[in-house]
């Protein structure tokens, strides 16, 4: 038998072994335009969502709201009027958009209103501000058409928050997010009924090479009234810069917010670090200030530069995102953690 031959038989036998998400940790991540990343395993249906758009040429800053509003349609623990309430049963709404031009709008403490993500674009579009909070971002919604839903709560959201009254205790719990299924319709809720965040973040390239980004939620379940995460603050859950990449967030926006998260992810590419380092540098930064407490938490970045290589790394185990190009369709990838 020639010594190809039994090469070729050997690494057969050893194929079978190799884990499915050992084979995606170390796929090439370098893609072709357009290409459309999004945070968690149900951003495979964002990422289908805003697919509809690049794949016709469309622009990425409608790719990555069409992204946004079809995770904010779905009944879910973590975006939209379906999720987690605050402490006092209200559910809160954050979100934040940017294009490739620096123009960016920002809504947080949205009650009512389904689509937070595209009443941000209104913000961008049509007012001379960035950021709109409470009553006044609810009344510009109203304004521009906006209509007043989800009055109650979903009925497994009041569920869970029944469940939540009985100890009344917050305690973060890491990952909730993975429990949910890309698939299923049904929220995600963890069997003691504790939540702590969060998140979908959407960041896109479009055919021209432009970049856009899009970060929607609920929060952090069971916060308290008025709280704010990242999510809606630019340079925290998401940044772009078109002529560099773009980065968006997921897990306890404090955290996040402390170190202006995806700005410095941004910064970390434009001094020439991969988006995978880049990101690793970003969770370094907040592991650092506190390397204990950085244990019972949950932060993730994803990244995806100028030449469509795209990146993530978290603080613990269990960060997944999608991906979705002509080279990669619907992948769900692993990123690598700070604690193993
Ligand atoms: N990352 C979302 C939040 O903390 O609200």
């Amino acid at each position: 038998m020639s010594k190809r031959r039994t090469f070729i038989q050997q690494l057969a036998m050893l194929v079978p072994v190799i884990p499915v998400w050992k084979i995606l940790e170390f796929k090439d991540k370098s893609a072709t335009k357009p290409i459309t990343i999004a945070t968690w395993d149900s951003g495979v249906e964002v990422n289908e969502a805003a697919w509809t758009v690049l794949s016709d040429g469309g622009k990425a800053i409608d790719a990555v709201e069409k992204g946004a509003n079809f995770i904010e349609n779905t009944i879910n623990c973590c975006v939209g009027l379906g999720g987690n309430p605050d402490r006092d049963g209200f559910v809160t709404l954050d979100a934040c958009i940017m294009d490739d031009k620096y123009n960016c709008g920002s809504v947080a403490f949205l009650q009512n209103i389904r689509n937070p993500i595209s009443v941000a674009r209104k913000i961008m579009e049509t007012t001379p501000h960035v950021m709109l909070v409470g009553d006044g971002a609810k009344k510009f919604a109203l304004s521009q058409g906006f209509k007043i839903e989800g009055k109650r709560l979903s009925k497994q959201a009041q569920k869970e928050y029944k469940n939540w009254l009985k100890t009344s205790q917050y305690k973060p719990t890491v990952n909730i997010e993975q429990t949910q299924s890309s698939k299923s319709k049904v929220p995600a809720r963890l069997q003691d009924g504790s939540y702590n965040h969060d998140t979908m973040g959407i960041v896109a390239m479009d055919q021209n090479g432009d970049l856009s980004g899009a970060c929607t939620t609920s929060g952090m379940g069971f916060k308290m009234h008025g709280r704010v995460g990242d999510s809606p603050i630019i340079g925290a859950g998401l940044y772009v810069d078109n002529a560099i990449g773009a980065a968006t967030s997921s897990g306890q926006g404090e955290e996040v917010i402390r170190i202006c998260g995806t700005h410095t992810v941004v910064e970390m590419m434009r001094l020439g670090k991969s988006p995978e380092e880049a990101c690793r540098i970003a969770v370094e930064r907040i592991v650092l200030i506190n390397p204990e407490k950085a244990r019972l938490f949950q932060v993730g970045f994803l990244a995806l530069n100028k030449q469509g290589e795209y990146g993530a790394y978290a603080i613990q185990p269990g960060f997944n995102y999608a991906v979705k190009s002509n080279k990669d369709d619907g992948v769900i990838f692993k990123s690598d953690s700070y604690f193993k």
